[in-house]
């Protein structure tokens, strides 16, 4: 039987890239893009397996009226795959006044999931976070003054919310435990798909990328395993097995905190009564 995924940002790069496979696999494949233009012609060059319906992780009237769509048009989901992000975006506040990657990587990702865990469980369906190498930065919890200005920075904010969704899907599969919905965890090392990376990126790291980037399917390849393999954990991430970097897919461990209960039981907590929403 055909299969249904959801792909946050699948209008270009890894999202893209992950829809196409999907679709050659025989799923049809929902591209939730917040641009109209870009998200057709992502569904122009997909084909008839794919549809394109808009989602705008920063704005919860959207994210409200994406969730009603698939509710009432796809009532078995089996795969939601949390894709979208931002990376290295100067400070800035989305209409809710959140900082934006916080708001789109790490929130937009903890709403999307809750909010269509009743579609998850009619087919026993599965969650997969995408995360980054870049959690590995993160040194401590941070849950004040992440909307506004201080100690901000676009490089230590990515990385937090990176060690965010790590926190989250380990917290969310422990919480489903009896649910039969399962989470999984991937990142794709450093890929090509960086060409959107914002010009302010100092030109110290953007050689760095452009020298240790890989190609996309080698950065897309965890992230299949992690949609695909049936007995899957968010105890740890699918990486490319050399450092992360290079290589087959294979299974690493997460930043050291992202096991820390007590830390991930204050994000949770934050995060519910940020968002007024909780399991
Ligand atoms: N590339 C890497 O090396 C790498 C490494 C580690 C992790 N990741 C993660 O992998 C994911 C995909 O990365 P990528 O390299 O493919 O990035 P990308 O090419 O910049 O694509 C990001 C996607 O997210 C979408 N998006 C941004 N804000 C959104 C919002 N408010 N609502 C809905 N969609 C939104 C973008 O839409 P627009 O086209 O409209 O902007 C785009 O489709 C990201 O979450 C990133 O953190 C990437």
């Amino acid at each position: 039987m055909t299969k249904t995924a959801i792909i946050t940002g699948a209008n270009k790069g890894i999202g893209l890239a992950v829809a196409k496979r999907l679709i050659q696999h025989d799923y049809r494949v929902v591209l939730a893009c917040r641009n109209t233009e870009k998200g057709l012609m992502a569904e122009k060059y997909l084909g008839p397996s794919s549809k394109f319906l808009e989602l705008d992780l920063s704005d919860p009237e959207s994210i409200q009226l994406f969730v009603q769509k698939i509710k009432s048009d796809y009532s078995n989901l089996d795969i939601l795959y949390n894709n979208a992000g931002l990376i290295y975006r100067d400070f800035e506040l989305t209409t809710e006044g959140y900082e934006s990657m916080m708001s789109v990587n790490y929130f937009g990702s903890y709403r999307l999931s809750l909010m269509l865990l009743d579609n998850l469980i009619n087919t026993s369906g599965k969650i997969v976070q995408i995360s980054s190498l870049s959690m590995y930065l993160a040194r401590k919890l941070i849950l004040e003054d992440l909307h506004t200005q201080k100690s901000f920075s676009p490089s230590s904010r990515y990385n937090l919310t990176n060690l965010y969704r790590s926190m989250f899907a380990l917290e969310l599969g422990n919480r489903l435990v009896d649910v039969p919905v399962s989470v999984s965890v991937a990142h794709p090392g450093v890929t090509k798909s960086r060409q959107s990376r914002p010009h302010n990126v100092k030109r110290i790291k953007k050689s760095f990328y452009t020298y240790f980037s890989t190609n996309i399917q080698t950065g897309i390849a965890p992230i299949l395993k992690a949609i695909e393999e049936t007995d899957v954990s968010p105890h740890h991430v699918y990486a490319p097995r050399i450092f992360g970097f290079y290589g087959k897919p294979s299974t690493m461990k997460h930043n050291k905190i992202v096991y820390n209960k007590e830390f991930r039981t204050s994000l949770w907590s934050y995060t519910a009564k940020e968002l007024n929403l909780d399991l």
